[in-house]
């Protein structure tokens, strides 16, 4: 127990009247989703043009949320064992030795959209954590905090690689495998993506069941497309590290034509990838859970506006531009 949390708990010494604050930014995938659920490799990217905050003011009855996005107030002992906030709430307090937390607001904001493949649970989970771990006096490293917030993403997504937490929680590109620590990827030159969103909310978890269902009838198939996949992301790694950049569009067209394969594309989708190509962009792809949320396009300064434009024309509700570096 951290001695900031026996006083806590005993009610002795300084009580934190300080309001502890944390965020997190959003995230997408480059390279892998899917296939990494089967072991491949992937790659993701923090996106700090959209984040989580969390801030949590010591004090009152007893501990409360405010998802204040979401318009909900509540008790944590009122909210079902199911909610990933009480999760997090309950694993911090465990890890500071504490039976439970002390009177509290936990807040919470995000600028994430929710479903959409951009990490908005997992960013919100690790802000809350971080939060919460500065109010009993817990120092959490990255490794410690996506471990944490891994287990509120099992809440919301049942069989989760892992690869949210990670990206979010290290706030740094990564070259990420189910079960082993992630690898930072060095990005040798910088290189510009716009994230569109289809404006089509779809929930991960079932598009991953969907992926299951499909890998349990033709094993041997699905397996030999999660290898390609996997194959991708490596020579993407490769790529990013060697400082070309500008190579990874053929890559993306592929990984996304491996996806619709997989069965997780939509006609929004492909619509908006579609657009992207023909406007110029270096490459496109879905990006995330699929059949919905958002896409990707590897654009250059000369291109990027054109690409944007042709996006918005093809339905895209939001785009999002952010320097990968
Ligand atoms: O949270 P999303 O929509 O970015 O999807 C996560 C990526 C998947 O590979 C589809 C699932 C997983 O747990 O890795």
């Amino acid at each position: 127990m951290t001695n900031a949390a026996r006083d806590l708990e005993h009610g002795v010494g300084p009580v934190p009247v300080t309001v502890c604050q944390a965020t997190a930014p959003g995230k997408v995938i480059l390279f892998g989703e899917h296939a990494v659920v089967y072991g491949q490799p992937a790659l993701a990217v923090p996106v700090r043009q959209v984040h989580a905050s969390a801030t949590v003011t010591p004090g009152g009855d007893s501990f409360w949320i405010d998802a204040t996005d979401l318009g909900r107030s509540y008790r944590l002992e009122e909210a079902s064992p199911g909610d990933p906030l009480r999760r997090a709430a309950e694993l911090v307090a465990e890890r500071a030795g504490l039976a439970r937390l002390p009177a509290a607001r936990l807040s919470l904001r995000s600028t994430i959209p929710i479903a959409s493949g951009l990490g908005s649970g997992a960013a919100v989970a690790t802000a809350a954590v971080r939060a919460l771990a500065q109010l009993v006096g817990l120092a959490l490293d990255a490794a410690e905090v996506s471990a944490l917030v891994f287990e509120t993403e099992k809440l919301l997504h049942g069989t989760p690689s892992g690869i949210d937490n990670t990206v979010v929680a290290f706030d740094q590109p990564v070259y990420f495998v189910k079960g082993q620590a992630p690898l930072p990827v060095r990005v040798a030159r910088p290189f510009q993506l716009l994230i569109a969103d289809t404006g089509r909310p779809s929930p991960t978890k079932i598009t991953v069941a969907e992926v299951r269902a499909a890998y349990d009838r033709e094993p041997e198939r699905y397996e030999r497309l999660f290898v390609a996949a996997g194959q991708i992301a490596q020579q993407a790694r490769r790529l990013i590290e060697a400082g070309e950049p500008d190579a990874l569009g053929p890559l993306m067209t592929n990984n996304h034509l491996l996806l619709q394969t997989l069965g997780v594309s939509s006609p929004e989708l492909d619509r908006l990838v579609a657009a992207a190509g023909q406007a110029g962009a270096l490459g496109a792809k879905l990006s995330g859970g699929g059949r919905g949320g958002n896409m990707l396009a590897l654009v250059t300064p000369e291109s990027k506006a054109g690409v944007e434009a042709a996006l918005r024309e093809a339905g895209a509700v939001r785009v999002i531009h952010t320097l990968v570096e």
